[in-house]
């Protein structure tokens, strides 16, 4: 038995786990964690099965008292009802905070036979996972461990002994209220933003706790950058085992997650986008893809849309439309033109052989979720082709799901020049990116870079959200329950909203007055939302959102918008 860098892989090792999916049944494995540092323990107890971290649903038993300690799962996230000896934790019970459907795949497992029972996709207690985990490790735990894994439903049983009791998971904060932590957070935060009252300190699927312990369904979804829920087990268990291993890693290196997802995001692109630069960040994608049309065409015209918007760095900011966001700016970087969304003759007019890019957003987000047509983007990527200059899609909030498709240009004939990422990517750790048509090449060396850039942890990360995205079907979940959203809320006919629009999950209703009386009105009701221009309300859930949740948004935005 070696110190490997999971129970689970030790246990492998060891030959001792029962790897048949069909069999069901229950074996034995010893893996020992001496010397390990406590928070690397914590990150992996709740894990048999190591990197499948977030495979693994597992109860723990205390070998002294033979009481049961936990049942929890994978990726950390458990709660601890109550403890009473520091070396004996009764009652842990955690369950994945996953989407009904991994409900109904996995159903009840009933464990070891004693009663021991675990639920996939029900709710989780009230101590999440990694404080819980390092609990654990602190308390120089013994414990056995029983694992059901959600895909295969194999089971597994393991008996874990650590001796090292040091270390805590995470630096906990000295300010514990939402009163407490906005009015610290007050004294020195920029100003850029305008917040809304409220700390949030935890999520879970779609649901979000603020830090006086109220839940809400989040309509925000990280800005978009949450379609996989929060504390997705696959991507927490991918995070932990990757931080444990290289976070940073410089593009001047090769690097074996990189690789691996470069691979995995080239099957997953449409055909011929090929070359991929990696940044942090949706503005950061978009100024790499501005560069990278003056370098292939040594041009430096943009046209751009009215309404769209693109980031707040020099060059994006120019291509975004909102004077607001611009004038206090200028000069921006020169050149670029903005015309009607949706306004071929306009578009026509603007493109020439001095234009280097055409950037459009197939359903523009922030301008107030309107579908771009898709003769309006044919025109363009035509346009483009005629005159020498690159079409630029900037997916950044409507890829990796968002409406209906892994990027929402695959449900148009068109084959961008450049695809530009970002938002959901990783699964929350800022990524962006930049898919480059190999008609184009790629970067030449040295005119491009980022320190950050490909880094191991977000490549870890994206890779876990990409398989999930895809194993779980989650754009065509998106495309379901963003239908029945929008049919639903238009079915209550309600008398301040002036038109319903969006595609798959990102969902606009165009009100007849000002948004932010009714964000707030929502939020009092348990409900986050955004907005998208003055007067229109955007709905930007995770894209697991249960079909219970999705009636919950129904119920709270007719109350407000009757
Ligand atoms: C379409 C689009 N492009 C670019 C950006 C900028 O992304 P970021 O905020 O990550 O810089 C956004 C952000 O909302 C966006 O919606």
């Amino acid at each position: 038995m070696r110190n490997g860098t999971c129970l689970g892989e030790a246990a492998n090792e060891a030959g001792l786990v029962d790897n048949d999916p069909y069999q069901h049944k229950i074996s034995e494995a010893e893996a020992h964690f001496g010397g390990w540092e406590a928070s690397y323990i914590g990150g992996t107890a709740f894990g048999i099965g190591g990197i499948g971290l977030s495979d693994y649903l597992c109860t723990t038993r205390d070998t002294q008292s033979r009481q049961r300690l936990h049942i929890g799962y994978i990726g950390g996230i458990g709660s601890r009802e109550q403890h009473g000896h520091p070396r004996v934790c009764k009652e842990l019970t955690g369950v994945c905070g996953q989407c009904a459907e991994m409900e109904q795949q996995s159903g009840t497992a009933r464990l070891n036979g004693k009663g021991d029972h675990a639920h996939i996709g029900g709710t989780i207690g009230r101590n999440g996972g990694q404080r819980h985990t390092a609990l654990l490790a602190q308390r120089g735990h013994h414990g056995r461990y029983i694992g059901l894994c959600h895909h295969s439903a194999r089971f597994y049983r393991g008996t874990a002994h650590q001796r090292s009791t040091e270390g805590i998971m995470s630096i906990p904060s000295p300010f514990v209220t939402n009163a407490d932590i906005i009015a610290h957070e007050d004294v020195r935060t920029s100003g850029a933003y305008t917040k809304r009252g409220l700390a949030i300190v935890r999520g879970q699927g779609a649901t979000l706790w603020d830090a006086d312990g109220r839940s809400y369904i989040d309509c925000v979804g990280g800005q978009g950058s949450a379609n996989l829920g929060h504390g997705h087990p696959a991507v927490v268990a991918a995070i932990q085992a990757q931080a444990a291993t290289l976070i940073h890693c410089p593009e001047i290196f090769h690097n074996d997650q990189r690789a691996a997802y470069l691979d995995e995001l080239g099957a997953a692109l449409p055909s011929g986008l090929e070359r991929v630069f990696l940044c942090n960040s949706g503005t950061e994608a978009v100024e790499a893809a501005l560069k990278f049309a003056r370098l292939a065409t040594g041009r430096s015209a943009v046209v751009a849309a009215m309404r769209g918007f693109h980031g707040r760095t020099m060059g994006a900011l120019a291509a975004t439309y909102e004077p607001k966001y611009r004038e206090p700016f200028e000069p921006l970087v020169p050149g670029v033109s903005h015309v009607p969304f949706n306004n071929i003759a306009k578009l026509t007019a603007a493109v020439n052989t001095d234009t280097a890019a055409v950037i459009l957003e197939p359903v523009q987000g922030e301008g107030g979720v309107r579908p771009a047509d898709p003769e309006f983007l044919r025109a363009a990527a035509e346009l483009c082709h005629t005159h020498g200059a690159l079409l630029l899609v900037d997916e950044v909030q409507t890829g990796f799901g968002r409406t209906g498709s892994l990027f929402a240009i695959t449900q148009t004939d068109i084959t961008p020049d450049v695809l530009i990422m970002a938002k959901s990517m990783a699964g929350g750790i800022p990524m962006g990116a930049i898919a480059i048509h190999t008609r184009w090449g790629g970067f030449t060396a040295s005119s491009h870079g980022s320190t950050f850039g490909g880094n191991p942890l977000a490549c870890a990360a994206a890779r876990a959200t990409l398989k999930a995205l895809r194993d779980d079907d989650v754009p065509a979940q998106a495309m379901r329950k963003g239908t029945r959203l929008m049919q639903e809320l238009a079915a209550r006919n309600l008398s301040h909203v002036r038109e319903i629009r969006g595609r798959g999950l990102l969902v606009g209703l165009e009100l007849k007055e000002r948004v932010q009386p009714t964000l707030v009105a929502l939020m009092e009701r348990g409900l986050l939302a955004l907005p998208a221009g003055p007067n229109v309300l955007r709905l930007l859930p995770p894209l697991i959102i249960s079909d219970a949740e999705i009636d919950q948004v129904i119920d709270i935005v007719a109350q407000v918008l009757a």
